[in-house]
C-alpha cells in the first residue's frame, strides 16, 4: 500500500489486520500518535486522514491506501510554529501531554473546515478527546487562540524564548528510519 504523510509519499507492506495506529508506531516510527485504549474511547490516536480526523486505532492501515494521513509529527516546525503548538504552549493546555497529539489533530482538522468556530464548536469537536489532565478549559482556550492566530488576529510565538533565533529543523528522525524500515518492507 502506499500513502502521504503530510504531503511525502510513503510505500509499506502490511498484514490486512494492522491498524493504521499499529501501521504509523510500529512500521513507520510514528510514535507521536498515542495508542491509549486501542478500542475508540479515548481520542489519543486521531490523526487526519484526506481532512477528516480519524481514530487510528479503528482504522485499518488499508483504508489509508492512497490518502493523505496528518500526524502530530506533520505539523508545521519552528521558527514557524503551528498555532495549534503555539496555544497550547502559551495556554498551557497540555500537562502530561498523552492526550495532546490527538488533541491537536482534531483542533486540525476542525480549524481547516471552521476557521472561526464558537467555543461550543470547540468542545463539540473533542468531545471524543479524553484528557484527565486539564479540564479542558486551557485546552479550548488554547484552540481557541490557534483560531485567532491562523485568521491573523493574534500574534505567533508570542512568550517563546528566542523563537526568532530558532534555526530551522534538521531533518526528521522519523522520515529516515520511515525510509530505512521501508527498505525492508
Ligand atoms: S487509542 Fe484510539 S481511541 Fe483510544
Ligand atoms: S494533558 Fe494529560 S491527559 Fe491530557
Amino acid at each position: 500500500m502506499s500513502l502521504r504523510i503530510g504531503g511525502s509519499a510513503v510505500a509499506l507492506a502490511v498484514p490486512p489486520r494492522r491498524t493504521l495506529l499499529e501501521a504509523l508506531r510500529y512500521d513507520l516510527d510514528l510514535v507521536g500518535t498515542k495508542q491509549g485504549c486501542d478500542k475508540g474511547d479515548c481520542g489519543a490516536c486521531t490523526v487526519v486522514v484526506d481532512g477528516v480526523a480519524t481514530l487510528a486505532c479503528l482504522t485499518l492501515a488499508v483504508e489509508a491506501d492512497g490518502k493523505d494521513v496528518c500526524t502530530v509529527e506533520t505539523l508545521e516546525g519552528a521558527p514557524h510554529v503551528d498555532a495549534l503548538l503555539d496555544g497550547f504552549d502559551r495556554l498551557g493546555g497540555g500537562q502530561c501531554g498523552f492526550c495532546t497529539p490527538g488533541m491537536l489533530m482534531t483542533a486540525t482538522a476542525l480549524l481547516d473546515r471552521n476557521p472561526r468556530p464558537t467555543r461550543d464548536e470547540i468542545k463539540c469537536a473533542i468531545s471524543g478527546n479524553l484528557c484527565r489532565c486539564t479540564g479542558y478549559g486551557k485546552i479550548v482556550d488554547a484552540i481557541e487562540l490557534a483560531a485567532k492566530i491562523r485568521r491573523g488576529e493574534a500574534e505567533r510565538g508570542v512568550g517563546m524564548p528566542g523563537i526568532e533565533d530558532t534555526p530551522e529543523p534538521l531533518p526528521s528522525n522519523q522520515k529516515s528510519s520511515r525510509e530505512g524500515r521501508q527498505g525492508q518492507s
